[in-house]
């Protein structure tokens, strides 16, 4: 299924891999005129010419790049503020420079991504703004001090932007994806033993693929969701509506990395 984006200018960042490359695929899909920002190394103007699309290089913890590539695509009618980045370590193993590295791209990245788009937005009066949250937002998660802060404190920028952005018919939501097949967790996904035990715990019995978060911001991005501002949408296989864990050996097989009732 494709909504409908014809005429609508989307930027996306961290938009050449992953969750942010399959989410532009989408809106370039419904007809969106779509930019990805992302870093040098990525090559973001290549792989957006794929999609029919454009390309900035933009490093998301520096205001000035996020500026001069606002300035280049022109005032976008969506923004899905999506870059991001996950490095695990014990709580004592945290160390500033790793702390301060995730902190930088994953919540003051977003933050100067919203707040450079929506100056250049406000003055038409209309847009949509969805930022790549996480289930980690909401819960725990060990080895992950960093990126559980980084991505509970998107939950304080949703919640105070969407705010002060309806005035202005803007709206602001976040999807919160639970473990999606990306680059960002290959470690897992190579892993059968760890994915039969994370999985056992997830209502659908798999994990997700890029595509299927991509759908939700794109509905979230998307003129369906005119009323829906401030809210986050789980997309997580039921994760975090699953308190004792759902699967077990008794009436299911693990295989294929998936579990699947006899
Ligand atoms: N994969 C998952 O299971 C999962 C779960 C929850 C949330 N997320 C979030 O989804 C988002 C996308 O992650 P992904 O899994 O697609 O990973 P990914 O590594 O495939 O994509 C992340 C993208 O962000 C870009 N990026 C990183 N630092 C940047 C910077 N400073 N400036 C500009 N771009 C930068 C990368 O170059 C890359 O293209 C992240 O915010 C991540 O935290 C992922």
């Amino acid at each position: 299924m494709s909504l409908d984006f014809s005429g609508k200018l989307a930027v996306v960042t961290g938009g050449a891999n992953g969750i942010g490359l399959a989410t532009s695929t989408v809106l370039a899909a419904g007809g969106a005129q779509v930019w990805l920002f992302d870093l040098e190394r990525e090559r973001p103007a290549e792989t957006a010419a794929r999609l029919g699309g454009r390309g900035c290089v933009v490093d998301v913890t520096d205001r000035g790049s996020i500026e001069a590539a606002l300035d280049a695509c022109g005032t976008p009618d969506i923004v899905v503020a999506n870059a991001g980045t996950a490095v695990e370590a014990d709580l004592g193993d945290t160390g500033r420079d790793l702390w301060d590295r995730t902190l930088a791209i994953n919540l003051t990245g977003v933050f100067q991504t919203v707040q450079a788009a929506a100056a250049r937005m406000k003055p038409r009066r209309r847009g949509a703004i969805v930022i790549t949250a996480s289930t980690n937002s909401y819960d725990g998660e060990a080895r992950l001090t960093a990126y559980n802060a980084s991505k509970a404190g998107l939950l304080g920028i949703l919640h105070t932007v969407a705010n002060e952005l309806g005035p202005y018919g803007i709206r602001v939501n976040a999807v919160c994806p639970g473990l999606i097949r990306t680059r960002l967790t290959a470690a897992h996904f190579s892993s059968p033993g760890l994915l039969k035990e994370y999985f056992r715990h997830i209502p659908l019995g798999r994990g997700g693929e890029p595509e299927e978060v991509a759908q939700a911001s794109a509905f979230l991005a998307s003129d369906l969701a005119s009323y829906v501002t401030g809210a986050t949408l789980f997309v997580d296989g039921g994760q975090m509506a699953a308190k004792f864990g759902t699967w077990s050996e008794d009436s299911a097989d693990f295989t294929e990395g998936r579990w699947r009732l006899k």
